[in-house]
């Protein structure tokens, strides 16, 4: 009987952990469930007898994937593969999925969690600002990007987008208006919401030099990755401009700084808290489990993301 392993160093809720499970054994498979581990050893001692696994932001490498010896799939449920290392999987005829879009809406409303945060001072009892009328410029209109626009327009902000990637006449049609190159979007905007992907060519991109094109009062919005922040390039800026804020959905590495310099002026998560929400969680853990039963039964690799 194929095992499907859901290994989770942040835990889904019970509620989607309970849904998967019945999915799952409706199927005729069993589930085996590695929450809050510690090591990659513990990971690898999990994954050597699983035919598949689901997973989250956990590090899937190469080792990983050489210790699960029977390992047919693995899906990430959620959008960014990053962590799945998908030169080992393909070496081992592992297919890799990810789940793109079930868990959109979750981190489009904590960017908006942030930014009415960072609007009202931390909510620190001093007269802050509002979203109403201010200009919001979305990095990369996709899956979250979209949710981002639609909440932004309900807050009444004016809304502008950059995805060479997507047809401009989808972004007009969602009454949002395009703009042509990523220094137009972050000199328009005072809000700017970040949703790029890491790869080789996003990661440090958002540097010094682009974030002083911002308006007065910027606040740069991170619920993509870390990796694609220039992050001594964010600190060299916040230096010198006293107006700048960043909110990051988990802390840079060189939160010490931040901490030490710039009261007031950013926030992080502790832990990537944009998809964590039950009906997130229910959401990218069903299709990951729905997705690996389709593999099984009928061979469909629909959201395959490696060769
Ligand atoms: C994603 O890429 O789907 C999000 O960053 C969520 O990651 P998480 O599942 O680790 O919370």
């Amino acid at each position: 009987m194929k095992k499907i392993l859901v290994a989770t160093e942040k835990p889904f809720a019970p509620a989607a952990v309970a849904q998967i499970k019945e999915i799952i054994e409706a199927a005729g498979y069993t589930m085996a469930l590695l929450e809050k581990y510690s090591s990659a050893d513990e990971l690898k001692s999990a994954a050597a007898d699983a035919h598949a696994m689901i997973v989250r932001s956990d590090k899937v490498t190469a080792d990983v994937v050489e210790a699960a010896k029977e390992l047919q799939i693995v899906v990430r449920a959620g959008a960014g593969y990053d962590n799945l290392d998908l030169e080992a999987c393909s070496a081992s005829n592992v297919v890799a999925m990810n789940t793109p879009g079930q868990n959109s809406n979750a981190v489009a409303e904590l960017a908006f969690g942030m930014m009415v945060f960072q609007a009202r001072n931390h909510y620190n009892g001093t007269a802050g600002t509002e979203l109403r009328g201010k200009k919001l410029g979305i990095h990369a209109y996709g899956n979250v990007g979209v949710y981002v626009a639609k909440i932004a327009k309900g807050f009444g902000m004016e809304v502008f987008a950059f995805d060479p990637f997507v047809d401009e006449a989808k972004i007009k049609a969602d009454g949002i208006t395009p703009l042509s190159s990523v220094e137009e979007l972050y000199s328009t905007c005072q809000y700017v919401s970040l949703h790029i992907p890491a790869n080789d060519k996003t990661k440090k991109s958002i540097n010094a030099d682009l974030l002083d094109k911002m308006p007065e009062g910027a606040v740069l919005v991170n619920t993509a990755r870390k990796e694609v922040i220039d992050e001594e390039g964010v600190v060299a800026l916040m230096e010198k401009r006293s107006d700048f804020a960043y909110l990051s959905d988990i802390a840079p590495d060189n939160k010490d700084v931040f901490e030490e310099k710039f009261a007031g002026r950013f926030f992080f998560t502790p832990k990537k808290m944009g998809a964590q929400t039950s009906e997130a969680n229910i959401n990218a853990g069903v299709a990951a489990a729905n997705q690996i039963i389709k593999f099984f039964k009928n061979g469909d690799e629909t959201f395959r993301v490696n060769k």
